[in-house]
């Protein structure tokens, strides 16, 4: 099969705002206990973070992390996680029905953050709590002194205001599973009054407003419009949650119309923005809604084990998906769908990061290991830099069960003006044949590559518990001054970076 990729320069989706490389803590499972926080573990720091899972993290470039959920989020009183650690409370989580020790609080989390090189997402509770709460927390984190909250931050030792910029308005509280969920009326009212609340106390800071918490929930879009006409002025981004995997009917062999699920985010995206701007137009504004798309990622197989969890025990082993190789392989062109509307799509948080539906997993008296998705995930984050390029491409598509034309090729390039270096990602679907992939920079000409790497060889429902799983050299790939020849090899990931003579 024969595909190609032209390039042009001046065709430019967007700059890219590196928050799209985010991720999720949420008080859950072993995400923070056993997981980033874990005073006897043998790397443990003096402030009991594992400094294995910070240099894991580290690997990945993730900029900003939202906390602390998520559902947890719906039912946590923030003031538990502050103060001396021998007085806060032990609580029921009951979104989990785990128990909460509160020993990882607000200032854990920022000092943590810090380590990983990353800054927070904050999120508020809006399911049992509502506008005064949300007000006290902005105090106490961003007040610089004088008043009883920003003191009490000060007493707790952090001398300098947080400053956190980015704050979400609750979590899917369009859920019927969430503790305190509301009808769009209901919540679109509560938000706008807490963002005015929170904006007055710090009018730097901005704010996403809850959107669906996936596209097939029956509220999905009289949900969005009924926030966004209420809220407009008062937040700044709309959120998007969506998960993938095979549910109900779907049989584990359609691998073709797993692999098509990019489509469908394309798809939600796509939907979202048309509402934001149809809000737009009808309030004749001239401020644009963005999207926050807060949580996303594969979550299905460890649905089944945690059904049968023993309620309220500390960090139990909940969401602990094991990814396998076509996991990985969604999650590249899930990447490439998020770039391709990085006009739009300004903060995204793969769900989650440790333990919890996530990239890294650790062994409670042993090391961490890294799952299938960390690979796509850490070489876009790194290397997605700089601007988004619209893609030209040339190639077959198929038909899926749920899709009607889903191209064998994902392929997006971005640009780094600074070092003249293009990222070329590009993922093969096709399960039997490699693929002869051309790339063309028009008005350039390649002075060398940096590096080609692919990632293929492996079964598609095979996992990385054992460590085996690694990115390859790619060489077979052919240049000349003006074009680029590359094999890629059937079911692959791949990734090529090239330098342009100026
Ligand atoms: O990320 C896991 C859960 O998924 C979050 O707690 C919730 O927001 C979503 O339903």
């Amino acid at each position: 099969m024969k595909s190609s990729l032209k390039i042009d320069l001046n065709d430019q989706i967007s700059t890219i705002d590196n928050r799209i490389y985010g991720s999720f803590i949420e008080q859950l499972g072993r995400a923070v206990y056993t997981g980033i926080y874990q005073p006897n573990h043998f790397s443990a720091d003096k402030d009991g973070f594992r400094t294995d899972v910070i240099d894991a993290i580290n690997k990945l470039n993730v900029p900003i992390i939202r906390y602390p959920g998520g559902n947890f989020l719906s039912q946590y009183r923030w003031e538990d996680g502050i103060g001396p650690k021998n007085q806060r409370p032990t609580r029921l989580d009951i979104a989990w029905r785990e128990l909460e020790t509160n020993q990882f609080g607000l200032h854990e989390f920022m000092a943590w953050s810090k380590k990983v090189h990353a800054v927070p997402n904050l999120a508020v509770n809006l399911g049992t709590r509502g506008i005064q709460e949300a007000a006290d927390l902005v105090e106490y984190c961003n007040f610089p002194k004088g008043t009883y909250l920003s003191d009490l931050r000060r007493t707790y030792g952090a001398e300098a205001p947080f400053n956190i910029k980015t704050w979400c308005l609750g979590n899917e509280m369009d859920g019927p599973w969430e503790i305190g969920t509301k009808n769009a009326n209901e919540y679109a009212h509560l938000a706008n009054e807490t963002a005015k609340a929170m904006k007055r106390v710090d009018d730097s800071i901005e704010l996403v407003a809850c959107g669906s918490s996936s596209m097939d929930n029956p509220t999905f879009g009289n949900w969005e419009e009924t926030v966004l006409e209420e809220c407009y002025d008062n937040i700044d981004y709309l959120s998007l949650h969506r998960y993938y995997g095979y549910y109900n009917d779907d049989s584990p062999k359609e691998l073709d119309n797993f692999l098509g699920k990019n489509v469908d985010l394309d798809q939600f995206i796509n939907g979202v923005v048309a509402m934001c701007d149809a809000v737009k137009a009808r309030k004749r504004s001239s401020k644009s809604i963005n999207l926050s798309f807060d949580e996303w990622n594969v979550w299905y197989h460890s649905n089944d084990a945690d059904a049968k969890i023993t309620p309220w025990q500390v960090g139990s082993h909940l969401l602990e998906d094991i990814y396998n190789f076509e996991d990985a392989l969604l999650i590249g062109s899930l990447l490439i769908t998020l770039l391709k509307n990085s006009n739009r799509v300004k903060i995204a948080c793969l769900a989650q990061l440790v333990n919890v539906i996530a990239p890294i997993m650790t062994k409670e008296n042993g090391d961490v290991w890294l799952q299938s998705i960390f690979y796509p995930f850490m070489q876009v984050s790194n290397y997605g830099q700089g601007i988004a390029l619209t893609p030209h491409v040339k190639v077959e598509s198929y038909k899926s069960r749920e899709f009607d034309s889903v191209p064998y090729l994902d392929t997006i390039a971005t640009f780094d003006k600074n070092s003249r270096i293009i990222t070329i990602f590009a993922e093969n679907k096709n399960q039997n044949d490699i693929m002869d992939f051309d790339i063309q920079v028009d008005d350039f000409n390649f002075k060398r590559i940096v590096q080609a790497t692919q990632f293929f060889g492996y079964n598609p429902k095979q996992d990385n518990r054992n460590g085996e799983m690694r990115l390859k050299q790619l060489t077979d790939i052919k240049i000349n001054a003006s074009e680029i020849s590359v094999t890629l090899q059937p079911l692959s990931w791949n990734m090529i970076q090239i330098q342009i003579i100026s």
